[in-house]
């Protein structure tokens, strides 16, 4: 705990204060190349019109590309917070139906899409096993036949190598933040800790706590494979490229086409 415990701490839901910095928090990410990844497995495996579906889309850049690709896309987040960030850079038209707060262990339809998405860990908010196979089952159910689905996770070796005992205190705007984040081994947890103060008032601590389930290859490929039906794995790439994803990568992509 980075704060002196007399100070008093309110808990948030996750991104509710993090989401005012979430971009900033993400500056390393190319999501231009990224986008240039998914689209163009998308763009080949393209059924139907060109709609798309991105399950806990965030703040939008990713939807934000392919709206302006002139595909009719759907953002679903479980946060609100994280949503309107989203809609300051989603043209208005396109908000009023297509941000939608929604879970994606929700057993909900939001329409056939030619293409489902969700990236940047957040099928690792799937806390059980159970939960990573309700959501995959829920994003596949919206999607066409022939249609792919494109997930990311992060890996174990992504979270023990560089994720383990990082610090970091920084600043954004009228936000101060600290974040602490760390790695169980023994349970393959990565928690990620956030304490926020606004500079106008800074006798309130926010804080955030993400825990996030890391999961190897083999147990999502088994769980796609054996367990979900009616789908076949294309592959499983290295972070943006079309090289072979192992343990050893830090970030995987699977690509599976609904049969
Ligand atoms: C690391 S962020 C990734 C956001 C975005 N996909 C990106 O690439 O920047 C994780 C996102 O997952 C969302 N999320 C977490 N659990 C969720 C759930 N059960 N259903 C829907 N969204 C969820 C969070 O609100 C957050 O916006």
């Amino acid at each position: 705990m980075p704060f002196h415990s007399e100070q008093p701490i309110k808990q948030v839901d996750n991104y509710k204060m993090v989401a005012a910095f979430y971009d900033y928090l993400m500056r390393h990410v190319n999501y231009q190349r990224w986008y240039k990844f998914v689209s163009a497995i998308v763009n080949k495996h393209h059924v139907g019109g060109a709609n798309i579906l991105e399950m806990a889309c965030g703040t939008g850049k990713m939807l934000e590309q392919f709206i302006r690709a002139g595909w009719m896309a759907v953002g679903v987040d479980k946060s609100a917070a994280m949503l309107d960030r989203a809609k300051r850079r989603i043209p208005m038209e396109f908000q009023e139906n297509n941000l939608i707060v929604g879970d994606m262990r929700d057993s909900r339809i939001y329409g056939e899409f030619s293409a489902v998405i969700c990236l940047y860990d957040s099928i690792n908010y799937c806390m059980t096993e159970e939960e990573l196979k309700k959501s995959l089952q829920n994003m596949l159910d919206n999607l066409l036949a022939g249609g792919v689905l494109i997930f990311d996770i992060c890996t174990i070796y992504n979270c023990s190598h560089n994720f383990r005992d990082y610090h970091e205190k920084e600043f954004y705007r009228d936000l101060d933040y600290t974040r602490e984040a760390y790695f169980n081994p023994a349970t393959n947890q990565q928690t990620n800790e956030f304490w926020i103060t606004e500079s106008e008032r800074e006798e309130i601590i926010y804080h955030e706590k993400h825990i996030q389930q890391m999961y190897r290859i083999s147990v999502v490929k088994k769980i796609i494979e054996e367990e979900i039906g009616s789908c076949k794995i294309l592959g499983i790439f290295e972070n943006y490229t079309r090289r072979v994803g192992s343990e050893k990568s830090e970030r995987v992509h699977f690509v599976v086409k609904k049969t």
